[in-house]
């Protein structure tokens, strides 16, 4: 069975080095244009309730604001203390302008 994506964002919305949350089907994703790649994971921080899309973005992980763990966006690894839960990951296909991820 084919996996359903949808869309959550247009390419021209996302420069490189930037990274916004989208709020997409009563979930909390973080999207990141990783140099011209996209990637999109959960938003909240697995250690407490705090938006990724607020921390800082270097490379390929997201620091959270709150206590400075930082997560690989590829693949949602926990890099460093005080998270230990890895980040849930969503697929990312890109359909023309249309930025589109599988939420299933
Ligand atoms: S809330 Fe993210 S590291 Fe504590």
């Amino acid at each position: 069975m084919p996996q359903d994506f949808v869309k959550i964002a247009q390419r021209g919305e996302l420069m490189p080095g930037k990274m916004k949350r989208v709020d997409l089907d009563g979930r909390r994703i973080l999207l990141a244009n990783v140099d011209g790649s996209y990637y999109a994971t959960d938003d909240t921080c697995t250690h407490e309730e705090s938006s990724l899309s607020k921390g800082f973005l270097k490379g390929d992980t997201v620091k959270c604001p709150l206590h400075g763990s930082r997560f690989n966006l590829r693949t949602g690894q926990v890099l460093d203390d005080p998270a230990e839960e890895n980040l849930r990951t969503y697929p990312v296909r890109l359909d023309g302008d249309d930025i589109l991820i599988c939420l299933t």
